[in-house]
């Protein structure tokens, strides 16, 4: 499977151009595209990058790839990141990695959006993987209500919600902005519009892992090649 993501992670780089501003992702597929940018930094590429996570910024400084503060600069040419599931609307599953408020702020902010999956990210409809929702842990058990209240309410099979844990049992995930992140084991989410838009009038949400119109392309990797997926947008 890393060959996969290593092939869309490649395929990306044709999109780098000299001069650029690159919103960098968060993930396994994001970091692997980080390693082979630093690569063409090394040869002369010039191009500075938006970090969307600590993690990818650590990783940008071991692959020799210039950051930037987001808050230092005017304009993000082009963002390039991964998912965790893609529809064929390319509306997206995001925040496995609990970095989805900094990568939606960043995608939001970026002229263009790459995604770079492999295979397995294509689905015909959302909602296999839990849709992880960025939350204040100020009051997070009534905003895990309401946040099962939207998902029923909006369609979803299911929105059993999971305070996520760290790995090593010490307690909530906090994430890069200090919030928490409650999964959603939705099953099935019939109208990702309607969702977006429940969630985002809980007023404990900070953000939710639905990416909807934000890319065109989706590049999906497989073992021995990649695939450009565009989608025209009227
Ligand atoms: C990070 O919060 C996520 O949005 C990642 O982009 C997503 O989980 C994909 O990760 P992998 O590239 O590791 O599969």
């Amino acid at each position: 499977m890393t060959r996969a993501k290593e092939n869309a992670a490649l395929a990306a780089l044709d999109f780098v151009e000299d001069g650029m501003t690159l919103g960098l992702g968060s993930g396994s597929t994001a970091e692997l595209f980080i390693e082979h940018l630093g690569e063409r930094v090394a040869g002369g590429l010039k191009v500075q990058g938006v970090p969307t996570s600590e993690a990818t910024a650590a990783c940008a400084r071991e692959n020799g790839v210039p950051l930037i503060d987001i808050d230092r600069v005017s304009k993000i040419h082009l963002t390039i990141d991964g998912a965790d599931e893609v529809d064929p609307m390319f509306t997206l599953i995001k925040g496995g990695g609990a970095c989805l408020l900094r990568e939606k702020i960043v995608a939001f902010a970026s002229e263009r959006m790459i995604v770079i999956v492999d295979d397995r990210k294509l689905v015909e409809q959302l909602g296999k993987f839990p849709l992880p929702v960025e939350v204040d842990p100020f009051g997070v058990a009534l905003t895990a209500e309401q946040i099962y209240d939207a998902l029923q309410r909006s369609g979803c099979k299911n929105g059993q919600t999971v305070l996520r844990q760290n790995a090593d049992g010490t307690g909530p995930l906090i994430t890069d902005g200090g919030h928490y992140i409650v999964d959603c084991k939705c099953e099935i989410i019939p109208a990702p519009g309607e969702t977006a838009h429940m969630l985002e009038r809980i007023p404990g949400v900070m953000e939710h892992g639905l990416f909807i119109d934000l890319s065109g392309i989706v590049i999906v990797g497989e073992e021995d090649h990649a695939r450009v997926m565009e989608l025209k947008r009227e």
